[in-house]
């Protein structure tokens, strides 16, 4: 198979890679001409494991090549991705498609033969067929079809998640597509991985249905934890106990400082403006959209609390500030609500992170980055986890404590708890759902 992928931003390059390693023959396209140089040089432009050595495998192969020619790369193509980006429009909430359209159009003048057009990209329910009026209308002769192929793929699990798949989701109208589609990830279904092949609107909407069913879950359990908090539950116990019943199931279930990242806060609010345009309004996203928002805030005033009432003068030491571990990626985290609270409030800041200073130093401005969370936290009030990666899971908490002018923790991932934090010598530990530690707690 011969695989066109116009975009290689996340979602493009993960899948043009995987889809290389499947044995297709891919070219990825994109407009950016240092990414493409960049890629050329087997330097991949994002943060994510086993990416870079995957890409090498298959470049040298001779099966996986960059160009910035789309026109090139569509001629003799099976089958051509879209996996460019559908940012939240400003104003109105609605995804914006300039660049979905754009890039239809694009491959439709460049097409020759039969040709499936792919959206992997998220975009509202519709869309598809937009694309084969716009596709249709640039190149009336040409025979193709268009297909729907939602990416489910977490940041930091992407090259797994695109192997061992719990589906493929497949929207098609013809028969013949749903062939193509079916070869093309024909290397996955042979080891047992269900393809559920649907009509377009239905592949459209599953993706939408899932992250906001998700986030919702996340967000359920983050206002259990909040109840927890006040009628002396712990929500680790609960989430394990609601988590036993299958039909919950386990997982999604961790509570939190409120779900950030490219895909949740985009495709919520996309959905519930879906919604608002059908005049079905989608309550539950609106609410869940909110309580989120509320939750990140809710998070600056458990600090509050441990600061005295007052960030004035503090010394506050952030570890982690990505949306969540294994990324760089900034967009709608978390500390981009907490942060600038801290900052606003008169509080001297120290941050700590493995990835999130290249793209937080222009987002957080006004703090001091350091590499090491010893030196991070020396002489700081207070110590805040905001992001649970590894690297502070097992963290010295007795020397952490030793060192601080005030010993407080705010664990905001529950990663550890209330008997170590006191067994370290914390004279204050504050986590989400959970009992506290310090001057009116155990
Ligand atoms: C998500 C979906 O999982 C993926 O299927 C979709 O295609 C894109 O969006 P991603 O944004 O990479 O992937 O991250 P994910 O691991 O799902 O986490 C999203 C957010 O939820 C993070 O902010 C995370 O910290 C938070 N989260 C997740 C929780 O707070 N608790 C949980 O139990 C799980």
């Amino acid at each position: 198979m011969k695989i066109a992928m116009i975009g290689t931003g996340y979602v493009g390059l993960v899948s043009g890679v995987c889809f290389s390693d499947f044995g297709h023959e891919v070219v990825c396209v994109d407009k950016d001409p240092r990414k493409i140089d960049m890629l050329n040089r087997g330097e991949v432009p994002i943060y994510e494991p086993g990416l870079e050595d995957l890409l090498a495998k298959n470049v040298a192969a001779g099966r996986l090549t960059f160009t910035l020619d789309l026109a090139q790369a569509v001629a003799d193509a099976d089958a051509v991705f879209i996996a460019v980006g559908t940012p939240t429009r400003r104003g109105d909430g609605h995804a914006d498609l300039t660049y979905v359209m754009a890039a239809a159009e694009e491959i439709a003048q460049a097409a020759k033969d039969y040709v499936v057009i792919v959206t992997k990209s998220t975009v509202p329910v519709g869309t598809n067929r937009q694309v084969q009026q716009v596709v249709a209308k640039a190149n009336p002769g040409l025979d193709f079809d268009v297909a729907s192929n939602p990416e489910f793929l977490r940041e930091g699990a992407a090259i797994d998640d695109f192997m061992k798949p719990d589906r493929v989701v497949v929207g098609v109208q013809s028969d013949r597509a749903a062939e193509v589609m079916s070869d093309i990830y024909r290397p996955l279904y042979l080891r047992d991985f269900p393809i559920v092949i649907t009509d377009l609107e239905s592949a459209e909407m599953i993706k939408y249905a899932a992250n906001a069913f998700l986030a919702t879950k996340i967000t359920f359990i983050n206002e259990i934890a909040a109840l927890c908090e006040k009628v002396g539950a712990d929500i680790k116990q609960v989430s394990k106990g609601m988590g036993m019943d299958n039909r919950i199931g386990n997982k999604f279930l961790h509570a939190g400082p409120g779900y950030g990242g490219s895909c949740f806060p985009k495709d919520t609010r996309a959905l519930a403006r879906m919604g608002q345009d059908h005049a079905v309004p989608m309550q539950i996203t609106e609410t869940v959209i909110k309580v989120n928002d509320e939750t990140k805030r809710r998070m600056v005033d458990k600090l509050l609390d441990m600061c005295d009432g007052s960030f004035n003068g503090k010394t506050i030491t952030i570890l982690g500030v990505t949306f969540k571990p294994n990324t760089d990626d900034m967009r709608d985290a978390p500390s981009l609500t907490i942060i600038p609270s801290l900052v606003g409030g008169g509080a001297r800041v120290h941050v700590v992170d493995p990835q999130g200073r290249h793209e937080g130093e222009a987002l957080l401005p006004g703090v001091t980055w350091n590499d090491d969370p010893y030196d991070a936290a020396r002489n700081a009030d207070l110590l805040v986890i905001l992001t649970e990666w590894n690297e502070f899971r097992a963290l010295d908490l007795t020397r952490l404590a030793g060192s601080m002018a005030k010993a407080r923790l705010a664990d905001l991932r529950n990663i550890y708890t209330a008997q170590d934090a006191r067994r370290a010598g914390f004279e204050a530990y504050d986590s989400i759902g959970r009992k506290q530690l310090g001057a009116d707690g155990a």
